[in-house]
């Protein structure tokens, strides 16, 4: 249990220039790098409990790995595989899981036992295995509809026509995978374009994917002929992470912060603008722009209104938390519908964001789907629970900038970003 409390002088101007590197785009940068054809450079990757489970089994699965000062080396195996029958601990992590799951799909002959941390197990897989089976991967030892643990046979896959309803870019980007290395042309749709870092990613590395947006977003995907060019990338930081500190920023007395070398990729600052919607003094604009656009946030505290957020909710799914202590200290009634997915994160994030705004003494209702939230003074000493997610840990440390408060199990927080409360606490007393 840590308590905070809020300082009483911050500095007035801020510059971070690094505060947790992206975390979407290291995973994908390892496990891509299993398809290339020589070693992947990666500047700066996220060294984190979730990004050091995608590394491990990358290691599993017979990759090199050497690191020199900032930069991970990854040398694939020669052979597609050298390790089966292989047990493969995702631990909290399901992008590990969901892009593993579509990358091994293919993987002939091999059968590996995917497993994962008590959050984990309660996720659900099933929307990976609806595209994978008629493919022809073979699932055994899992439960109808599936969770983890299971184990997942790979085959020789074929191509797939595969409608999704859901905007979701770890069921996107286990689809590409296994359809890279399927016999023939796959098509993959969603109701509109989830986080795209995979198709960046690939589309350098010399894949054949090709994008259509009409009413929704689709991907024709070609399957391999050769292995993949690898990468040598620099991995910018995370605007999920970010995130916590802009709304730290806003919600404190007389500050101002300049965040550097951010990622700016637009499927993932949407909650910038809802910000600015609320009256936010927040500006960004872009300093480089090579697969992926790159560049600097500029933030002021100021006074917030209330606004309501129903639709684009994969755009700023993992930043609800975050947002939620905005609403929580801005002027009216916000309310989140169409956010049922959060209910299925690494907590009910509905439910754990609902218990903790209530023992603050905030007005909040629960929906299926969203809640309502009525900004107003946070009660002091609270005592608050993260239910073991990282982003419920990180949001509410946020309420100590306001008024004394506790929170259990804040270790969860080294699952994204292990320096959290050492930058936190240029705005918060720690005991
Ligand atoms: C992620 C996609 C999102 C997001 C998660 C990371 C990714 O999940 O919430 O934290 O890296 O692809 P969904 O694809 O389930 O929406």
């Amino acid at each position: 249990m840590i308590k905070i409390c809020p300082k009483h002088s911050i500095q007035e101007t801020l510059v971070f220039d690094e505060i947790g590197r992206d975390k979407s785009l290291s995973h994908r940068a390892i496990i891509f790098a299993l398809l290339a054809d020589t070693p992947t450079y990666i500047h700066h990757c996220l060294d984190a409990q979730d990004t050091l489970a995608t590394l491990h089994i990358a290691h599993q699965l017979g990759a090199e790995m050497q690191r020199q000062g900032h930069t991970l080396i990854i040398t694939p195996p020669t052979s597609k595989c050298l390790a089966s029958d292989v047990n493969l601990q995702c631990h909290n992590s399901g992008t590990t899981m969901r892009l593993y799951m579509g990358l091994l799909s293919g993987f002939d002959g091999n059968r590996f036992y995917f497993d994962g941390d008590s959050s984990l197990q309660k996720r659900p897989m099933q929307r990976i295995r609806d595209f994978l089976e008629p493919m022809g991967a073979v699932f055994a030892d899992g439960s109808t509809p599936l969770y983890p643990p299971f184990c997942l046979q790979g085959s020789k896959l074929s191509a797939l026509h595969h409608i999704s309803p859901i905007s979701s870019a770890q069921s996107k980007s286990a689809f590409i995978l296994a359809a890279l290395q399927a016999q023939g042309t796959s098509f993959y749709s969603e109701p509109y374009k989830s986080r795209d870092h995979s198709e960046r990613l690939l589309l350098a590395m010399g894949a054949q994917i090709k994008i259509t947006q009409n009413t929704g977003y689709q991907l024709t995907i070609h399957p391999l002929r050769h292995k993949l060019r690898s990468l040598d990338f620099e991995i910018p930081n995370d605007p999920s992470s970010v995130f916590f500190f802009i709304v730290a920023c806003l919600i404190s007395p007389k500050s101002h912060c300049i965040f550097t070398n951010v990622l700016l990729n637009p499927t993932r600052i949407y909650a910038l603008s809802i910000l600015k919607q609320m009256g936010a003094n927040i500006t960004w604009h872009t300093t480089s722009s090579q697969i992926e656009e790159i560049g600097t946030i500029e933030v002021r505290s100021s006074t917030l209104s209330a606004t309501t957020l129903n639709s684009q909710i994969a755009w700023c799914i993992d930043e609800i938390p975050a947002l939620c202590i905005a609403f929580a200290c801005a002027n009216g009634e916000s309310i989140i519908r169409n956010a049922g997915e959060l209910r299925i994160k690494e907590s009910d994030r509905l439910a754990s964001i609902a218990h903790n705004l209530q023992a603050l003494g905030i007005q909040v209702e629960e929906y299926d789907d969203g809640l309502k939230i009525t900004g107003g003074e946070f009660q002091q000493n609270a005592k608050l629970q993260s239910f073991g997610d990282h982003r419920i840990a990180m949001a509410f440390s946020l309420v100590g900038i306001k008024t004394q408060v506790w929170i259990e199990n804040t270790e969860c927080v080294n699952i994204s970003l292990p320096n959290f409360y050492q930058i936190l606490e240029h705005f918060v007393e720690l005991q």
